[in-house]
């Protein structure tokens, strides 16, 4: 195997990316002419403190298999992290999850209040795309709008939110208030849109900015969808045996809610097992670019076994 001597471990990777991501952000919002405090200090919140990045660094890490510099795939970066923090938002509020606690901090509704929480959600959404279609992203036009175009895909109602209102629907919120009893391939059809699709969307736009061939954008496909996977079903094992103050967000409520989760499904030894399968599948559809690809492997196992 060449050498990988000269990659930092993931550790430090995600912590570069994140500082990086965070920064570009903040400019972003600097300069987003939100009138007074309030609004602009909500999108802070909901952006500039904590969070794993994995989604940026998905992006860099991706673009960096073509050669791309880390700060060319920053602005793709931002713009993904910024619609998967006003996800959260929203996510969060009374009328989606009522969650009070986000990233060890109170959630932007209870730290503002729900309406803040709702226009900073909705400005997080179009910052994303005022920046992707900023100057500063790529030269090309065509690629630009392909970009834009992968992101509001996997933002819209074929995507997270599409399966943002799956996971709802599941609780039997529309029906009787009785939750569904889904099978194991519908939920797994709900956390690709919910999740999965954001994270696809990643590697999607690390490929578009590396104009990867079909099939090098295919095994990157194939590895997002399976980290996708294993994404949700680490999340939701650590709603079930996580412990709030590490997690940094409640725990225990998925069941009590009848939200539709594999570990409800199959159960604790089974949704593990699934993760095992999965970080295999991610590990295999990245063995063509050989060790360029180590740190991606790296964090399909990071988000298997992840603590929050
Ligand atoms: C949480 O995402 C929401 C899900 C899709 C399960 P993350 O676990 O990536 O949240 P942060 O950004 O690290 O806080
Ligand atoms: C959230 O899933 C998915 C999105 C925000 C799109 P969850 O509702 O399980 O995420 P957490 O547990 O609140 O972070
Ligand atoms: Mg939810
Ligand atoms: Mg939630
Ligand atoms: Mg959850």
């Amino acid at each position: 195997m060449p050498s990988t001597e000269s990659r930092p471990p993931l550790s430090l990777a995600l912590a570069g990316t994140g500082e990086a991501v965070a920064a570009y952000i903040d400019g972003a919002i600097r300069a987003s002419g939100a009138p007074g405090e309030r609004l602009a200090a909500a999108m802070r919140h909901a952006t500039l403190a904590g969070g794993k990045r994995l989604r940026p660094f998905l992006v860099v890490e991706s673009a960096a298999l073509f050669g791309v510099p880390a700060a060319r795939a920053m602005p793709a970066a931002a713009a993904l992290e910024c619609i998967h923090c006003y996800s959260l938002v929203h996510d969060d509020l009374p009328a989606m999850d009522n969650d009070d606690l986000r990233r060890g901090r109170p959630t932007v509704h209870r730290a503002y209040d729900e309406a803040t929480a709702i226009l900073a959600g909705d400005g997080l959404l179009t910052l994303a795309f005022e920046i992707l279609a900023g100057e500063a992203i790529e030269e090309e036009p065509a690629i630009r709008l392909a970009l834009i175009a992968s992101l509001a895909r996997a933002a819209g109602v074929a995507g997270m939110i599409g399966g943002q209102m799956l996971d709802l629907a599941a609780e039997g919120r529309f029906a009787e208030g009785k939750p569904l009893d889904l099978p194991a391939q519908a939920i797994i059809d709900l956390q690709a849109m919910k999740t999965g699709a954001l994270l696809r969307q990643a590697c999607e736009a690390g490929a578009l900015l590396g104009r990867a061939s079909p099939t090098e954008r295919e095994s990157l496909d194939r590895y997002a969808r399976a980290v996708g996977r294993a994404f949700q079903i680490a999340d939701d094992l650590l709603d079930v045996e996580g412990e709030a103050s590490l997690v940094g967000k409640a725990v225990g409520k998925d069941a009590a809610a009848g939200k539709a989760t594999l570990v409800g499904t199959l159960g604790i030894d089974g949704a593990r097992a699934e993760l095992s399968r999965l970080t295999g599948e991610a590990e295999a559809a990245l063995a063509g670019f050989g060790s360029a690809a180590t740190l991606l492997v790296e964090a399909a196992y990071f988000v298997a076994d992840r603590r929050n």
